[in-house]
């Protein structure tokens, strides 16, 4: 009997759970339908980011106040709104071409970092016929006065903003520097994220020696990485009503299996295509059936969350209890 791969996620049905991560291989429509042919289920579209709208927003109305200081028939000059082709404008029709280019689902992807005019963007990105709105909230509280009850509430404020604003669902994508990253996913959720992307990979400055300067790099995630998303699924898999992906660190068919065991409705993959190309899409999900027939279960459904925290064997595992058995029974290189 073939295995049963198919999942739902946001309440969209997907006929597996393997979904692009927003990056910029889903940008091209030829390329998104590479994906599509290689079996991906749905593709998360590169973020609009808030910065490309204000400074869209700024640039546009600067255009206006010079035309009107020097000579108001010039304003005739300038293109409508409508007309202005600027970063917003172009990722509009990027969704536009997305949606002709392929059948899978296509999410669309606003970054932010505050509430704000830019929330209008969500319901354009709707109107352009995005499937789904990834919401992809990048704060960094540099402000020492700023709390975190503070930050929290940025972040509810603008989930709250744009599930007001558009009727497609709403996943969030966060990072999972919290102090209490459950209570956070429960109040997201409450919010309106129908969803949430575990997690969200800042990019961290390095000091660049030779140059003796900053320099932000973006490196490729490690399977490593899949360890801290693994844990907070497990620990959130049906105690709050949303959607769960796992984004971060899957590599292989074996760590899309953990993903699903823990509980994500599906698996998010940017790196590994980078690194493998986008063929292995085929590979991780041929390795995922194997793997599901291997352990005698028939389809994704059936193991979804079957080692989450609540069904585990030892709950304790995925708190503080084995913290301290980890570091007393670790027998690294003799020194
Ligand atoms: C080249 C590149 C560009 C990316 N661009 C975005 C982006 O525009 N928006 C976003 O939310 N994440 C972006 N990401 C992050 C990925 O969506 C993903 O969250 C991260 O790479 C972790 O998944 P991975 O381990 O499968 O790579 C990008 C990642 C890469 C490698």
């Amino acid at each position: 009997m073939s295995t049963n791969l198919s999942t739902s996620y946001l309440g969209l049905p997907l006929k597996n759970p393997l979904v692009i991560a927003a990056c910029p291989l889903t940008q091209e429509p030829d390329t998104l339908r590479r994906l599509e042919d290689s079996g991906a289920a749905a593709a998360v579209l590169p973020s609009l980011f808030e910065e490309q709208i204000v400074h869209d927003d700024l640039a546009f109305s600067d255009a206006q106040d010079f035309a009107t200081d020097s000579f108001p028939e010039a304003l005739t000059f300038f293109p409508e709104p409508q007309e202005y082709r600027t970063g917003p404008t172009a990722y509009l029709e990027m969704v536009e071409q997305a949606k002709k280019a392929v059948s899978i689902p296509v999410i669309g992807s606003l970054n932010c970092t505050s509430t704000g005019g830019w929330t209008s963007y969500a319901k354009r990105i709707e109107q352009a016929g995005a499937d789904a709105l990834e919401l992809n909230v990048y704060f960094l509280a540099t402000d020492l006065e700023l709390s975190g009850a503070d930050v929290e509430s940025q972040y509810l404020d603008a989930v709250a903003a744009v599930k007001q604003s558009i009727s497609v669902p709403l996943a969030v994508k966060v990072g999972p520097y919290f102090s209490a990253m459950g209570n956070m996913a429960k109040r997201l959720a409450e919010a309106g994220a129908d969803g949430l992307v575990l997690f969200n990979r800042f990019i961290q400055p390095d000091v660049d020696l030779k140059k003796m300067d900053i320099s932000p790099e973006l490196l490729l995630s490690t399977p490593g990485e899949l360890l801290v998303p693994l844990r907070w699924v497990a620990i959130l898999r049906g105690r709050i009503d949303a959607s769960l992906a796992i984004n971060g660190g899957i590599d292989d068919a074996e760590g899309l299996l953990k993903a699903l065991l823990v509980g994500a409705d599906v698996g998010m993959v940017a790196s590994t295509l980078y690194r493998h190309g986008l063929d292995h899409i085929e590979t991780l999900l041929d390795g995922l059936a194997q793997l599901i027939k291997l352990k005698h279960l028939e389809s994704v459904e059936q193991l979804k969350g079957s080692m989450s925290r609540e069904n585990c064997p030892d709950p304790a595992a995925f708190a503080r209890g084995n913290y301290m058995k980890a570091l007393t029974s670790f027998t690294g290189p003799a020194i």
